[in-house]
């Protein structure tokens, strides 16, 4: 079967902007996908209570830490702990896991939660 000129533009036109259309679809699901922030006690329980609470780094839940020192702290490290960049915790996603902290209640024995 012949194709007729006329029909083939109008199709490759199609066929672009269907790509560039799925591309901008994919696009905006990976940033949807960055931008919620973590909340406090999946950042907490992934990224500080692997040594908070447990062997490693002091209790710092319950003890009503001031949030601008715990901001401090992640930002910069302590000691022996490393200090956290914005890519890894974000500005939003520190302040609201520095107030969480603050005003947590002392880690329950049973499983550093
Ligand atoms: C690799 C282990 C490790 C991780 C992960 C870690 N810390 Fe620490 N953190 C420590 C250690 C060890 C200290 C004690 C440092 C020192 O004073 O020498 C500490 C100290 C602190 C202090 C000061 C406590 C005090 O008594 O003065 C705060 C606040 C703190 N960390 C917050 C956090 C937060 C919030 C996170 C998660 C974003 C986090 N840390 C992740 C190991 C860690």
């Amino acid at each position: 079967m012949k194709v007729a000129p006329r029909r083939v533009l109008p199709a490759a036109i199609a066929l672009g902007l269907a790509a560039m259309l799925s591309m901008t679809a994919l696009r905006a699901a990976q940033a949807s996908d960055a931008a919620p922030p973590r909340a406090p006690d999946t950042i907490y329980a992934k990224t500080c209570g692997y040594c908070h609470g447990h062997n490693v780094g002091p209790v710092i839940r319950g003890r009503a830490l001031p949030a601008e020192a715990i901001e401090m702290i992640v930002r910069h490290g302590q000691g022996a702990m490393p200090a956290f960049k914005p890519t890894e915790i974000s500005p939003a996603e520190l302040s609201a896991l520095a107030k969480w902290i603050a005003a947590s209640k002392a880690d329950s024995k049973e499983h550093g939660q």
